[in-house]
C-alpha cells in the first residue's frame, strides 16, 4: 500500500491529498445529535483536481465574528496561533473541524480548530453553555466534581433541537446532592423564560438575573460548571494514511493479544495512542478499508480513529485516553467509586453504543478492557470492528486462549452469528465488570463451563452489591432470542430513568 504525499500536502507542496481521505463519510451520515459531524466531502474526493483556496479566503464575505474560547498553540505550518479572547472572522468552514479565519487582533490569517471558537453573541461563548449534550452528562458533570449547590448549566435539549434547559447542583439532607433539570421556554416574543412570570430577551439576561434572584428557583445560581478540561482538540486536516517514521513511540502503556500500544507523537506536535498489530494479524488491504469506515464513527463516547500506517507492521494512531483501560481503572482507582459512578460510567458506554446502533455497525468485542477513561471518568468505547479483520487462524487460536468467551452471546460462539444484540449480550456482562469494580465474570467457571451452562438457561446470578434495577436489566441483555434483548437506544432510555433527573423537568411554580 502506498504511502501518500501528505507532508507535501501540509507543508504547502502540490501534491494531492490522500486518496482516501473522508471519501466514505457521505455513504455513513451520522444521525445522533451528540456528535462532531464527519468531515463532509470535499476536494480531497477528487484527488485529479488541484486543491481550490479556501472559500473567499483573503475576502470577509462573512462578517460574523467569533472569539476564542481557549488558548492554541499552532501545532501545523498552516495553523493560526491564538489567545483566548482573541477575536475572529471566519473565512472557510468547508472543513467542520479546522476553519480558516482571520485575527481581528493581529490581522494573520490561518486554520483554527472550530470547537475551540464560538460566535462573539452566542451562548457558545458563555462559560455555561455546555451545547448539546445529553441531559444524564449535564448530571454527570455536575456531580462528578467537587461542585457546591447552585453550580449550573444550560444545556440544548437533545430531543427538542433549538430549546434550552437550565440544570442545577442542589442540596438537602434527604437527598444529598442531587441534580434539578428547568425548561427554559421560548415565548413568542422571541425571549427566554422559566417562569411564565418573567421574559429575557436573551439567555445571557436570563442566566445574569437568576444569579441574582432565586425567584422561582430553589436557590440562587452560585457559578458555573467547570468543564473538566478543554475540549479535545481535532486531528490534523486531511491527514489518513501516515508514514511510520511520523510517529515516535515515547511509552508502552500496554499490551493486547496481537501487538502493543504506545503513546507518542505524530509529527513531532500531536500527542497520540499508537496500536502496532503484529504482521499477520489482518490484511493490510481489508484493515484500511474497514478503517475507512471506523473513522467516520464519531462520537463523545467513541475513541476517535485519527490516522493509520497500513503497511505492515499495521498502526492504528488513535486519540490518547488519560487514564488507559476501564478495566485497569476499575481496578485501581475505581475502588472508591459507587453506585451513581458506575451508572454514568454505564449510561456513557450506552450511548457510545446506540451510535454505533444508528450507524448499523456492529462493535463485536464489547468488554471493560476495551472502553478507556480520560480526565472527569469520560469514558469512550474503543477497538469498535476491529475483531472481525482477524485472520481466521489467528482468531481460531484466539478460542482456546484469548476468544473473550465469557462476553460472547450464544448465538455468536454457536453460529459465528454477530448482530447489534450480540453487542447487547456482551455490554449486559461489562456492566458486570463495572459493578463489580473490574472482577472477572462467572467467577470460579471456565469458559467450556459457561459456555454448557448457557445453553441450558444458566445466567450469571446478581453480583454481590448489583442493585436489582440493573440486574433485570442485565438479565434483559441475556435474553436467549436476540430479539427479545432491547436496543442500545432503548437501554439508554432506561438508564435516563434510574438518575436523578427521573422527574423530569421541575415544575413550574403558580405565576406569584
Ligand atoms: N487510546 C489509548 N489511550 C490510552 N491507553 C490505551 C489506548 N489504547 C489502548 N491503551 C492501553 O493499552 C492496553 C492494551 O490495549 P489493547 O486494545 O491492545 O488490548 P486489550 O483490548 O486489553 O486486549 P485484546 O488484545 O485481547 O483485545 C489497554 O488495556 C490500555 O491500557
Ligand atoms: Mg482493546
Amino acid at each position: 500500500m502506498p504511502l501518500c504525499g501528505c507532508f507535501s500536502q501540509l507543508f504547502g507542496g502540490t501534491s494531492p491529498p490522500p486518496k482516501n481521505a473522508d471519501s466514505s463519510s457521505s455513504n455513513h451520515a451520522p444521525n445522533s445529535a451528540y456528535t462532531t459531524q464527519p468531515g463532509q466531502a470535499n476536494w480531497a474526493n477528487n484527488p485529479s483536481q488541484p486543491p481550490p483556496p479556501p472559500i473567499g479566503r483573503g475576502t470577509t464575505k462573512n462578517q460574523e465574528t467569533y472569539i476564542a474560547l481557549y488558548d492554541y498553540e499552532a501545532r501545523m505550518p498552516d495553523d493560526l496561533q491564538f489567545k483566548e479572547g482573541e477575536r475572529f472572522t471566519v473565512i472557510d468552514k468547508s472543513q467542520p473541524d479546522w476553519w480558516y479565519a482571520k485575527s481581528l487582533n493581529t490581522n494573520r490569517e490561518g486554520y483554527v480548530p472550530s470547537n475551540y471558537v464560538a460566535l462573539e453573541d452566542s451562548p457558545e461563548k458563555e462559560g455555561w453553555f455546555f451545547g448539546k449534550i445529553p441531559r444524564t452528562e449535564a448530571e454527570r458533570r455536575l456531580l462528578n466534581m467537587p461542585n457546591d449547590q447552585g453550580t449550573y448549566l444550560v444545556r440544548e435539549s437533545e430531543k427538542e433541537p433549538g430549546s434550552y434547559a437550565l440544570t442545577m447542583l442542589d442540596f438537602n439532607a434527604e437527598r444529598g446532592k442531587f441534580v434539578r433539570h428547568y425548561k427554559i421556554k421560548n415565548n413568542p416574543s422571541g425571549g427566554f423564560g422559566i417562569f411564565p412570570q418573567r421574559d429575557f430577551a436573551s439567555l445571557q439576561e436570563l442566566i445574569g438575573y437568576y444569579t441574582a434572584h432565586d425567584e422561582g428557583l430553589s436557590c440562587r445560581l452560585l457559578r458555573p460548571c467547570n468543564l473538566a478540561e478543554k475540549p479535545t482538540l481535532p486531528f490534523a486536516k486531511d491527514v489518513w494514511e501516515i508514514a511510520r517514521d511520523s510517529l515516535t513511540f515515547d511509552k508502552k502503556l500496554g499490551a493486547g493479544a496481537f501487538g502493543d500500544v504506545f503513546k507518542g507523537m505524530w509529527n513531532g506536535t500531536i500527542e497520540v495512542a499508537i496500536k502496532t498489530l503484529k504482521p499477520g494479524t489482518m490484511s493490510p488491504e481489508a484493515f484500511l478499508e474497514e478503517a475507512t469506515i471506523m473513522k467516520t464513527l464519531r462520537h463523545d463516547n467513541l475513541v476517535s480513529l485519527y490516522a493509520v500506517v497500513s503497511d505492515e507492521p499495521i498502526c492504528i494512531v488513535t486519540e490518547l485516553m488519560a487514564h488507559g483501560s476501564l478495566l485497569s481503572y476499575l481496578r485501581n482507582e475505581g475502588q472508591s467509586t459507587y453506585y451513581r459512578d458506575h451508572l454514568y460510567m454505564i449510561i456513557q458506554i450506552a450511548c457510545g453504543m446506540e451510535y454505533i446502533e444508528q450507524r448499523n455497525f456492529i462493535h463485536r468485542d464489547v468488554r471493560a478492557a476495551n472502553v478507556l477513561v480520560g480526565v472527569g471518568q469520560i469514558c469512550k468505547v474503543a477497538d469498535f470492528g476491529l475483531s472481525r479483520l482477524i485472520e481466521d487462524d489467528l482468531y481460531q487460536a484466539r478460542e482456546g486462549a484469548k476468544f473473550p468467551v465469557k462476553w460472547t452471546a450464544p448465538e455468536s460462539f454457536t453460529y459465528n452469528r454477530f448482530t447489534i444484540k450480540s453487542d447487547v449480550w456482551s455490554f449486559g456482562v461489562l456492566m458486570v465488570e463495572i459493578v463489580t469494580k473490574g472482577k472477572a465474570p462467572y467467577p470460579g467457571m471456565t469458559n467450556q463451563e459457561v459456555v454448557q451452562q448457557l445453553q441450558t438457561g444458566y445466567r450469571m446470578p446478581q453480583p454481590r452489591g448489583c442493585h436489582d434495577e440493573l440486574y433485570r436489566i442485565m438479565q434483559r441483555c441475556w435474553q436467549d432470542k436476540d430479539t427479545d434483548r432491547p436496543s442500545f437506544a432503548e437501554l439508554r432510555n432506561i438508564f435516563d430513568g434510574l438518575t436523578s433527573g427521573r422527574q423530569g423537568y421541575e415544575d413550574v411554580p403558580p405565576p406569584m
